[in-house]
């Protein structure tokens, strides 16, 4: 069944050529990889959307990568092969949501300028209204780059939606003592004053796939394979981060195994298709999943079967545009300049 598939996708590709480019998440099944023409971290492949000189971009991730390339491109039409492919976190911080926030906490510190920061994990209204208050959108592999752009502008960070990427980032900077964290759910949470009262303000929102893994898992995987290394996304915990040799976006956890000598061993802590692509790509390194026990398997990123890739290709072939992502025109432009200062910095 694989191999009819697999030359359906090839004939639809090439009855489209120069018009379909296709982009593949690192977290994309080892299916969606391999007929991919770029294959990358959220921050590559906003570039290469922004590039594309292809009249579709056909995304093999999450919405929000799609909205990005979207918001990014100028006249292209961007497909994504299932509607159903949402990142649970990006869900986490409600543009209506952050709007009362923002209202709270900057009427909580009348004096001091608040640049509120999104991670690309996220809708473009939120990414609309980060550009509307001076803010901008980071990726895991500038975050850091993005609190100092902030910094140089203002006195304080709100940042969303991942809390943990954005205590990770604050430790990076050397300014975790700095931080308070603001739960949109909890009544009982700390108020607009308490938290005003903080450098960074971080949303309390995470990564269900990267909040599973535990320092302990570290532990077991090092005790189990003396030697052993780990490299982890900064998703994870604090404290999964602190225990582990390296620390980086997608791109950096395959650099990592790509440099490591052979007969090393890497244990990943990431979303399980990047660990099984790193073992198939990198079969002189041992790569082994940091957690074994549980399937660290983000059922976002598995929504984008090959099969719907195939069907969205053929339909593309026939002329048809299935599962279009448009971002309404008002949002857009404000989006656009959100994610502008984040590929200038
Ligand atoms: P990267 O930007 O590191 O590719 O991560 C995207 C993502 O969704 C991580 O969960
Ligand atoms: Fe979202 Fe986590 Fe899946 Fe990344 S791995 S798309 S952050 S749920």
């Amino acid at each position: 069944e694989e191999s009819e598939r697999t030359a359906r996708i090839e004939a639809a590709l090439e009855e489209l050529g120069d018009d379909v480019v296709v982009l593949g998440h690192n977290y994309q099944r080892r299916e969606i990889v391999e007929h991919a023409d770029f294959v990358g971290d959220s921050y590559q492949l906003s570039k290469e959307a922004a590039e594309a000189d292809a009249e579709y971009v056909v995304f093999g991730g999450v919405t929000f990568m799609a909205e990005s390339a979207d918001i990014i491109t100028d006249d292209q039409t961007v497909i994504l092969p299932s509607m159903e492919a949402s990142c649970p976190m990006a869900g986490m911080a409600e543009a209506l949501q952050v709007d009362s926030a923002w209202a709270e906490i900057t009427a909580a510190t009348p004096d001091a300028d608040i640049i509120p920061i999104t991670y690309m994990n996220s809708y473009a209204d939120l990414k609309a209204f980060c550009a509307s208050q001076g803010g901008l959108v980071c990726t895991s592999s500038n975050a850091h780059r993005a609190f100092e752009w902030a910094f140089e502008r203002g006195d304080k960070v709100l940042f969303l939606p991942d809390k943990h990427l954005g205590e990770n980032t604050a430790h990076r900077l050397e300014m975790e003592d700095e931080i308070a964290e603001w739960d949109p759910w909890d009544p009982e949470g700390k108020d607009a004053a308490e938290v005003a009262e903080s450098d960074i303000i971080l949303w309390d929102g995470y990564c269900q796939v990267h909040e599973r893994f535990r320092a302990d898992h570290i532990d077991r995987v090092r005790e189990a394979n003396p030697g052993a290394n780990v490299v982890v996304h900064p998703e994870c915990r604090r404290e999964v981060v602190e225990a582990a040799d390296v620390v980086g976006s997608t791109s950096t956890i395959c650099e990592t195994v790509e440099n490591a000598d052979p007969g090393e061993t890497w244990a990943i802590g990431t979303e399980i298709h990047l660990t099984n692509h790193l073992q198939r790509w990198h079969p002189e390194v041992e790569v082994l999943p940091l957690c074994g026990e549980a399937c660290m398997d983000c059922n976002a990123m598995r929504q984008i079967d090959p099969n719907y890739l195939a069907w969205v290709l053929e339909e593309l072939a026939e002329g048809r545009e299935r599962n279009v992502i448009e971002v309404a025109p008002e949002e857009k432009e404000l989006a656009a300049v959100a994610l502008d200062r984040m590929l200038e910095i």
